[in-house]
């Protein structure tokens, strides 16, 4: 007889070992887990029962504050009513609904929404919609995309590919070919504790007439910026730095996207980066906050003209062939269209606003602790950059981390910079608290 195969060890339904987790040091998180069971407005409630102050919008997504009750019932209600609707060649009346209030938050002429369900998604979408568009003008030569170093599109081939993160990048074979980047915008020895845009590296945006000369203007099709660079280190634009890349862009007829899945819905104190720096792009790509963080949503804005472009073939053609089986999901659309009542009836944009110059004066009363090399604001963001342990990368923000969530605080690290961006529901009272506790976390690691 041959040998049996041996049974895998049962599992127990708590056993941590099955999932793979996400941008996570796997083994070292199982050795020691950290388990969130509850939410409710600026807190978490872990699984020793602590209740956490979230100075992060779980994960920049959650701008309405957890569990608002007017968002819950309008996902239940949809749940109940209707699961799911076809997205291709169907319709249901949320989808339009939501599509139309957003369009009408959004300044400008970007009046067409195309949903999917992820700022991954959201950025393939727009690199698509950009090459298909060129095409459909007789300009199909234009394949190139222009990145920026530092820049954080998400995980998807074209998001990695236009992304400027090497992590991301160099386990995964060439990508997206006829790629170039941007220099990134991130000058310590000039800008350091700057508040709110610093002053210098504006001309860091005419580099794209470097590239462009370089590959010429005819082989590119679009360049793609985070408005602020968040997941890697929150790196405030120049002043002026978006306004010469819009000109440059018009230079050359290079379509110019802002990926806003950080900035967007409140988060710079205005309903989008647009707004807040008064450049016009001709996407944006949006998610997180689209729904509040409560169902997986994401975006693209497109310019009336990107669509009218689409929109001259025969009238039984397929204009796009894109989309997802879950491009406008109804809880998703239930979800989103509760989550702008709330932020309107709320005030949530204006609130984050009225709190900036307060953050501000908070994020940078923390100068002058020990190890902390840089303090940089915008909106309801901070950037905390702490000089790293020598030969040791990451591990000083990590641990601060890890201290900060014993203490009560939920914050988020990237290298050795620590990123704060808390629901928009705050307080000044929840600002106290917060830089109380990293003031204490930041002197305990003298
Ligand atoms: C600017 C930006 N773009 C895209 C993404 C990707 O979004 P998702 O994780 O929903 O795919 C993120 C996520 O943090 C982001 O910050």
């Amino acid at each position: 007889m041959p040998d049996q195969p041996q049974s895998p060890a049962p599992r127990t339904p708590n056993d941590l070992d099955a999932f793979w987790m996400p941008f996570t040091a796997n083994r070292q998180f199982k050795a020691a887990p950290r388990l969130l069971v509850a939410a409710k407005g600026m807190h978490y409630t872990s699984d020793d029962g602590r209740r956490i102050l979230d100075g992060t919008a779980g994960l920049w997504c959650c701008n309405a504050g957890h569990g608002d009750r007017r968002i819950v019932e309008a996902i239940q209600a949809q749940a109940g009513e209707m699961d799911y609707a076809p997205a291709f060649q169907m319709g249901h009346p949320k989808v339009f609904e939501l599509a139309s209030r957003l369009a009408a938050l959004m300044p400008g002429d970007l009046g067409k929404v195309f949903f999917t369900n992820s700022g991954s998604e959201a950025v393939d979408t727009a690199l698509k919609i950009a090459l298909a568009y060129h095409r459909v003008r007789g300009e199909g030569q234009r394949t190139r995309f222009i990145g920026r170093e530092r820049g954080y599109h998400g995980v998807g081939f074209g998001g990695i590919s236009v992304g400027g993160i090497s992590g991301n990048r160099k386990f995964f074979g060439p990508m997206l070919a006829g790629v170039d980047h941007l220099p990134h915008t991130h000058l310590p020895e000039r800008n350091a504790f700057s508040r709110g845009e610093p002053e210098h590296g504006a001309d860091l945006a005419d580099e794209l007439e470097r590239i462009v000369a370089l590959h010429d203007a005819s082989t590119i099709a679009a360049v793609i910026v985070e408005p602020l660079a968040g997941s890697t280190g929150v790196l405030v634009p120049p002043k002026g730095y978006l306004a010469r890349l819009r000109a440059s862009c018009d230079r050359h007829g290079i379509l110019l996207i802002f990926d806003e899945v950080i900035t967007g819905f409140g988060r710079l104190g205005a309903s989008f980066a647009v707004e807040r720096f008064g450049v016009q792009p001709d996407m944006v790509t949006v998610a997180k906050g689209i729904t509040s963080g409560t169902v997986p949503m994401g975006a693209v804005f497109a310019r009336d003209a990107i669509y009218d472009t689409f929109m001259t073939g025969p009238e039984t053609a397929i204009e796009l062939f894109h989309g997802y089986t879950y491009s406008g999901h109804p809880l998703a659309c239930a979800a989103g269209l509760a989550t702008q009542r709330v932020y309107a009836e709320d005030g949530l944009f204006e609130n984050a606003a009225s709190l900036a110059a307060y953050w501000e004066d908070a994020v940078h009363s923390l100068k002058g602790l020990p190890h902390v090399i840089d303090l940089r604001n915008l909106g309801l963001i901070a950037g905390i950059e702490l000089q790293p342990i020598a030969g040791q990368p990451t591990k000083r923000a990590f641990n601060a981390f890890l201290r900060a969530y014993e203490k009560g605080l939920l914050i988020r690290t990237t290298g050795d910079i620590i990123a704060l961006s808390p629901p928009l529901i705050l307080t000044r009272a929840h600002i106290d608290e917060m830089f109380g506790i990293l003031a204490d976390v930041l002197r305990e690691a003298a």
